[in-house]
Formats: structure tokens, sequence, C-alpha cells
């Protein structure tokens, strides 16, 4: 595609929704609350806070000024800075395709719960919550409701940026909101919720300042706002040149710490309501909820409005990381956008069902899960921040942060000193700590 005919999200709200659509999934739906309340209730949203300041907001900005500055996918992105450093973009489009092999089978978990809520099954069923779960894991069913949520983001990413990605997150996201705030309130009135509250929101900072606890926050600080894997200079990579990258990096980071928290505001008071400890862990969306939702009147509504949720915020994100293999098939090999969406899809597919078999005896999905979480991600983002800093020209990063000198003029300084010293360092010094 030629420079000038390149797509381009519309207007600043666009960028918004876009970027926050792919932050905001799994990472602070499913994950946040559970590793919240396991590691220092509200101290740890504390440390998750900082993280997010410290390395998380100078990583996404250093992504998106590869991005927008080069306007073109994660491998040629990294090439045109660069042509020592395209293996960069490669790293990126692998981990896309590691994140595609475990994330959709939990998006098509979702997707099952969803149809099962709204068809009344889940409710009418003999078996316990935790049961018909094991009964579902037992079964091929997750591999097909994993194919079905892997179609569902083709058709979107296949339809194009502006048609399809864009279009998508201006409806999803706001739709996202709303039902978020909506099942607050709802919790709110349930008896005992104040349980929940008193246990999300209180501090236990010596748990929360733990090195084990600073790391765990930092990994969810990259997971969650999608840097470190050419994502979000894919994305940028449709920003218009008069963006401020400084405010649209604020602002996903703030929406993606508010859904975050809104979801540890659903989950934790219908725990204590239902007389259940949060200690669930990964299941307590799939068994825990479903469990309380049974005991409210309208059990099959408000189970499907929840699951309508997880399914929006999943479907924004898988369509994020589909789009970084699609943009590098489609741009590298000069393919239509279709064939290389359709190559993307059958890939993820297949290593869906690779998860899904334990082929030759590997746990796949730990594995891949590990990989992109724990080393590409944070390799990534640290990599990337030594190249715009050490290895481009001494006012890249600034005339990116400034719009060459029209925005910003003041916070650009401190960016860059960020970027210089003290994001590297602490990505570096959680990585060694992560592996020792
Ligand atoms: N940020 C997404 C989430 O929290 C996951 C993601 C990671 C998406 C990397 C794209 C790239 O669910």
């Amino acid at each position: 595609m030629s420079e000038n005919k390149r797509a381009s999200f519309g207007g600043k709200l666009s960028v918004i929704l876009v970027s926050a659509g792919s932050a905001i999934g799994l990472g602070a739906i499913w994950r946040f609350p559970y590793i919240a309340g396991k590691h220092g209730g509200a101290a740890f949203l504390v440390v998750f806070l900082l993280s997010v300041l410290a390395v998380g907001i100078p990583a996404m900005l250093a992504e998106f000024a590869v991005g927008r500055k080069t306007r073109k996918n994660a491998v040629g992105a990294f090439r045109s800075l660069s042509k020592y450093w395209s293996w960069l973009g490669y790293s990126g489009v692998i981990c896309a395709m590691l994140i595609s092999g475990y994330y959709y089978i939990i998006a098509g978990w979702s997707l099952e719960y969803l149809v099962n809520s709204a068809d009344g099954s889940m409710f009418a069923s003999s078996l316990t919550f935790k049961e018909q779960f094991e009964a579902f894991q037992g079964s091929y069913r997750p591999l097909f409701y994993c194919i079905a949520f892997i179609l569902l983001t083709h058709f979107i990413v296949s339809r194009g940026v502006e048609k399809g990605i864009e279009k998508a997150s201006r409806i999803m996201m706001p739709a996202l909101f709303v039902i978020l705030v909506l099942m607050a309130v709802r919790v709110a009135f349930m008896p005992n919720a104040v349980e929940g509250y008193r246990f999300f929101l209180s501090c236990d900072f010596a748990e929360a300042f733990k090195p084990e606890t600073i790391m765990m926050a930092m990994g969810q600080a990259f997971f969650s706002l999608s840097v470190g894997m050419g994502c979000m200079v894919t994305y940028a990579s449709y920003f218009k040149n008069n963006n401020n990258l400084l405010s649209t990096s604020f602002n996903v980071s703030i929406l993606t710490i508010l859904v975050s928290l809104l979801a540890g505001l659903v989950i934790f008071p219908a725990v204590f309501s239902a007389g259940l400890q949060p200690t669930e862990g990964p299941a307590i969306v799939f068994v825990t909820l479903p469990e309380i939702f049974s005991g409210m009147p309208l059990a099959a509504v408000w189970s499907a409005i929840f699951f309508v949720l997880v399914v929006l915020a999943s479907l924004t994100s898988t369509i994020s990381f589909h789009e970084v293999i699609t943009a590098y098939l489609s741009e590298e090999f000069k393919l239509s956008r279709k064939v290389s969406a359709a190559i993307t899809s059958a890939l993820s597919i297949l290593l869906c069902t690779m998860t899904f078999f334990s082929l030759f005896g590997v746990d796949f999905f730990t594995l891949f899960d590990y990989l992109s979480a724990n080393i590409i991600m944070p390799l990534g983002a640290l990599l990337t921040c030594i190249l715009v800093i050490w290895f481009m020209k001494k006012n890249f990063m600034k005339e990116q942060l400034t719009n060459n000198g029209s925005v910003n003029k003041y916070i650009a300084p401190v960016v860059v000193f960020m970027l210089k010293y003290v994001t590297p360092l602490l990505i570096f010094y959680i990585f060694i700590k992560n592996f020792i």
C-alpha cells in the first residue's frame, strides 16, 4: 500500500477507543481481579498504577512513536528505522501468534457461557457450576467456541482498518462501559456487598511491595496495555500526524485502570455476598460468578449481560493482535487484506488446536502464556525503549511527543528522561529478578 493510500483512524475519540479496545480485555476483567485479590487488594492497585506510570506509559509512547513515524506494520516499522532491528518486529509477530494460541481459548469459554446463559441451559442443568465447567473442559466444545471466536475476529479484521476495526471499537467500547457500570450498580445492592468492598479496597502494603508482587504488577501492566509486542506500533501506524500521543496514552491507561477497578468492584462484592471466598483464582469468572447469578432474580439475564461484556472486551483485544499478523502479511508479502486475514485466522486455529490437544505432552497453554507475558513482552518493551533513545537521532522521541514542537513541550523531556533511564532499568531489574 502506498503511503498516502494507507488507512487511518478517524478522530481523537476513535484513536482512544481503538487503542483502549486493544488494552482492555481479559487482562483487566479476568486477570486483574484475581491477582489483586491475592496480592494485597487496593495496595496492589497502587503498585499497578505505579507500574503503568513508570513502565507502561513510556513503553507505549515509544511504540506509538515507532508506528506513527514509519506508518508500517511491526516488522516494516522496525526495519525502516534500522535494518538491524527488524527482528524486534518479528518477535512482535511471533508474540501475537503465541497470544492467539491461548487467548482465543479463554475468549471461547466466555462465548460458550454467553450462549448457555442466554438459552437458559446453564441454570437448568442438574450439575453444579464447577461440574459444568469441568464437563465443558473435557469436551470438544471449547475448541468449537474458540474457532467461532476466531471467525468472529476474522470477520471484523478482514473488513479493514476503518470499516472493521474502528467501527467495531466505536460501538463495542461504549457498550462495554455501560454494561460494567450497570453490573457494578446491581452488585452494590446485594446483601453483604460491603464485605467485598472491604476486601478489595483494604490495603495490605506489606504484601503489595514485596518484589514478587511488583513483578506481577509490571507483568500485568505490559499485558494489559498490550505493549512490547508490536500491537501499539501497528495501531499507531494508523494514527494521524496531529494525534497527541501523550494524551492518547494517558487516556488509554486511565480507561484500562478504570475498567480493572470496576471489574474488581463487580466481582468481589458479588463473591462475598454469596458467602464465597475470592480464592478461586482463574475460575472466578466461570465458576464463582455463575453461582452468584443463580441466586439472583433474572439469573440468566444478568449472566448473559456479564458474558456479553467479557466477549466484547475480548473481541476488541483479539482484533488487535490479529491485526499485527494481518498487517505484517499484507504489507510484507503484498497480499490482499482478505487473504492475509484468512492466513492469520487459519494459523490461529492451528495454534489453538495444538494448545487444545496439548500436543507432544507439552502444556502449550502455560508455555504460550509464559513466553509471551513474561519474556517477549518485557524484553520487547525494554529493547524498544533502548532503540528509540540510544539508536535513533537525538530528537526522535521529542519530535514525536511534541508533534514537532507544537504540543507537550514541557512534559516531553520528562518522558524522554524516563525512557532513557528509569523505564529500561526497571524492566531490566524485574526481568532478571524473574529469572532468579
Ligand atoms: N491487553 C489485552 C488484555 O488485557 C491483551 C493483549 C495483549 C492484546 C497483547 C493485544 C496484545 O486482554
